[in-house]
């Protein structure tokens, strides 16, 4: 990987909301399942988060983490779901602040994808419609549409969770509102084919995500960040498109929402031969970051494919996007920023398909690291 022409936007401190982030490099969110069976933040989790503090990121944004059981869909998914998760997460908070980062939470309710796979016969699948899906390749499932008093307690519970980070220390928390899961399934015309005040109408379809965002706001100071993964685009013809995504914007803005992200598809769409090879193509993020920044005045992060510092640096300096946000590049090497910002070369993530991506049910690991973390199974301090 070639080494930045200039650094001085990468590191050049970033205010969002009432906080500063000491530079524009953001550990995008990685599930990487290092938690317990019950959902309890584990030590190799405080590691591997603190680590990529340690290594220089501005902001370290956690994987999804569920907000309740009913939403969770890994095995060893972290829970942010009550007082007996609190303490847990305080450590993890502090881990991560104490070298200087922002803390961020990514909460999530995985909707139609929730389980775990392995009692999956077991879970009821909350999605806006009983829409059939491909859950894995091949087997099809149809989800139960979720109820209006279920709609009301999955919003409740995004605010409980925000409530909780914030108690916990945390400096914020990003709405998981893509890749498919209960929000995105919301605002997809695909998945959405209610026609009571949740679907039909581009309004209609919003009013969760928006809903979502109001009461988040309600439960948490103002000081508190509260940001949104947003689908840019489904990939998929007739589903939630790039215009939608760019009209939702502003509305999201408008309800409190302090920086955005944009990232395409869903699971399933994923795998539609047009899609294939999508994460493995050079800054494939960028223009729908573009045209999200365009829309509104509050950051937007660009993600995806940006791992080569000069693509980062690039997408800084030309496109109008705030900072970048790299999630495989700094689970290969979290001192990216660190060498980065001195010039040196960092750890090459190089591998298709994904390790990441095939070991996440047992905790991710990567075949970039050195021998230490490769054995121990996660990047920590000691490394
Ligand atoms: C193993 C793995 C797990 C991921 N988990 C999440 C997640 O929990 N939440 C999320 O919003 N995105 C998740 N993503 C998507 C990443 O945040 C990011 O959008 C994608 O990897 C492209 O960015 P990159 O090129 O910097 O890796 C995951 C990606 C991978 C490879
Ligand atoms: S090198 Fe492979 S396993 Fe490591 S982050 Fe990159 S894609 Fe994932």
């Amino acid at each position: 990987m070639t080494a930045p022409t200039t650094t001085g936007k990468l590191f050049s401190s970033l205010r969002i909301g009432s906080r500063e982030a000491r530079n524009r490099v953001v550990f995008a969110p990685m599930s990487v399942c290092y938690g317990d069976e019950a959902g309890q933040v584990s030590d190799a989790e405080v590691e591997h988060y603190a680590r990529r503090a340690r290594g220089g990121a501005g902001i370290v944004v956690t994987e999804n983490f569920a907000i309740s059981t009913a939403g969770r869909q890994m095995p060893r998914q972290t829970l942010v779901a009550g007082e007996e998760h609190l303490p847990g997460l305080a450590r993890l908070a502090s881990a991560i602040t104490a070298h200087g980062a922002l803390a961020i939470v990514q909460i999530v309710h995985a909707g139609r994808y929730a389980g775990p796979w392995d009692v999956y016969d077991q879970a009821r699948r909350l999605a806006p419609s009983a829409v059939p899906f491909e859950l894995t390749p091949g087997r099809i499932e149809t989800p139960a549409e979720i109820t209006d008093e279920e709609i009301r307690r999955s919003i409740a519970e995004f605010g409980r969770a925000a409530e909780l980070c914030q108690r916990a220390g945390f400096d914020g928390v990003d709405i998981h509102g893509a890749q498919g899961f209960l929000i995105s399934g919301f605002l997809s015309p695909l998945t959405n084919r209610r026609t009571d005040r949740w679907g039909g109408s581009f309004d209609n379809r919003a009013r969760f995500a928006l809903e979502v965002v109001r009461e988040v706001r309600r439960r948490t100071r103002p000081d508190f960040l509260v940001g949104m993964h947003l689908i840019s685009d489904e990939l998929v013809d007739g589903g939630w498109s790039i215009d939608d995504a760019v009209r939702l914007a502003p509305l999201l803005e408008d309800e409190g929402v302090q920086f955005l992200f944009a990232i395409p598809a869903t699971f399933e769409t994923l795998r539609l031969p047009a899609n294939q090879g999508l994460f493995a193509r050079r800054g494939y993020g960028g223009s729908a970051s573009s045209a999200l920044a365009a829309a509104v005045s509050i950051p937007v992060i660009a993600n995806g494919g940006l791992g080569d510092p000069s693509d980062a640096e690039e997408v800084l300096e030309h496109d109008n996007v705030a900072a970048v946000g790299l999630a495989r590049a700094l689970f290969a090497d979290p001192d990216w920023p660190r060498k980065v910002a001195a010039g040196q070369p960092v750890r090459h993530c190089a591998c298709s398909p994904p390790i990441c991506a095939r070991t996440q049910l047992t905790g991710a690991v990567c075949a970039a690291w050195p021998a230490p973390a490769a054995e121990r199974g996660y990047f920590g301090l000691d490394d």
